[in-house]
C-alpha cells in the first residue's frame, strides 16, 4: 500500500506532520538514494528506502497485547510510589501503555499498546465498549438491589448502569457477573458502594469481547484478526 511520504515520517515517530514537510521542502529526504522535495510523493513502506540526512527512518511498529492482570500491579507506565506496573510484565522495547485501567487489586483482561488511534478507540464513552466483571460482595445481592443497578444509580451526580446481572451459582448471591459499558474510575466499586455493598474481589473477564485466555500474570500478543475485528466495530 502507497502512503504520503510526509505521512510516513510523522508516523515513525521522529517528528510531526508539518514538521516532515519541511524536511522534504529542505531537501533532506531521499528515497531509493534519491532526494525527494516534492509534498505528495508516496512511498512504499514495505519495499522503499527512507531516509533522513542519510539516516534510514524505520517505520514504526504498532503492538498490541492481551494482559491478564494479576493483582498488586498497578495500571500506569511508572507509579510516584514506585510500585510495579502493568507494563513491567510485558517484555518489549517498544514505550505500551494500558488501555484504560484496572485498580491495583483488580484482575483480568487489560489490553496494552502503542497505538494511540486503537487505545482511543476502545475507551471513548461513544463507543459503549463492553466490559464483564465477575464480582464478589460483602453480603448477598438482593433482587431490589439488582433491579436499581440494572435501572441506574447515580454515582457523583451520574447515572450509571449495568446493563446484564448474572449469579453463576444460583445460591451465592455474593458472587456475581455484571456487565457494563462504561470506563469511568472505580466504576463498579462505586456502583455497589452506592447501594452499601463492598465489592471484595473483581476479575474482569472480558474487554470488548476479548477474554483472559492466559494464565494470570501472562499476556500475549493480539492476533491481526483480532486487531481488524476491533478497529473494523468500532472505527465505522
Ligand atoms: N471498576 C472498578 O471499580 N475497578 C476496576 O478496576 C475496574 C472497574
Amino acid at each position: 500500500m502507497l502512503v504520503r511520504l510526509n505521512k510516513f515520517i510523522a508516523e515513525s515517530g521522529i517528528t510531526s506532520r508539518r514538521k516532515a514537510e519541511e524536511l522534504i521542502l529542505q531537501g533532506r529526504i531521499s528515497v531509493n538514494n534519491e532526494i525527494v522535495n516534492e509534498l505528495s510523493f508516496k512511498i512504499n513502506p514495505d519495499a522503499d528506502d527512507v531516509l533522513v540526512d542519510g539516516e534510514r527512518i524505520k517505520p514504526r511498529r504498532y503492538v498490541y497485547y492481551l494482559l491478564n492482570k494479576p493483582s498488586g500491579f498497578v495500571s500506569t507506565t511508572n507509579d510516584e510510589k514506585n510500585r510495579a506496573t502493568v507494563t513491567d510484565l510485558i517484555k518489549t522495547n517498544e514505550k505500551i501503555f494500558p488501555v484504560g485501567r484496572l485498580d491495583y487489586n483488580t484482575t483480568g483482561v487489560l489490553l496494552l499498546t502503542n497505538d494511540g488511534n486503537f487505545s482511543n478507540l476502545l475507551t471513548h464513552p461513544k463507543n459503549q465498549i463492553p466490559r464483564v466483571y465477575e464480582v464478589h460482595l460483602d453480603r448477598l445481592l438482593n433482587d431490589d438491589d439488582k433491579t436499581s443497578l440494572l435501572r441506574g444509580v447515580y454515582i457523583e451526580g451520574e447515572k450509571g448502569v449495568f446493563s446484564r446481572i448474572d449469579f453463576p451459582k444460583i445460591k451465592d448471591r455474593k458472587r456475581v457477573i455484571i456487565t457494563c459499558t462504561e470506563g469511568r474510575n472505580r466504576f463498579v466499586k462505586k456502583m455497589f458502594a452506592a447501594l452499601g455493598y463492598t465489592v471484595t474481589s473483581l476479575n474482569r473477564i472480558s474487554f470488548a469481547g476479548i477474554l483472559a485466555d492466559v494464565p494470570p500474570g501472562k499476556y500475549r500478543k493480539l492476533d491481526i484478526s483480532e486487531i481488524k475485528n476491533l478497529i473494523k466495530k468500532y472505527a465505522e
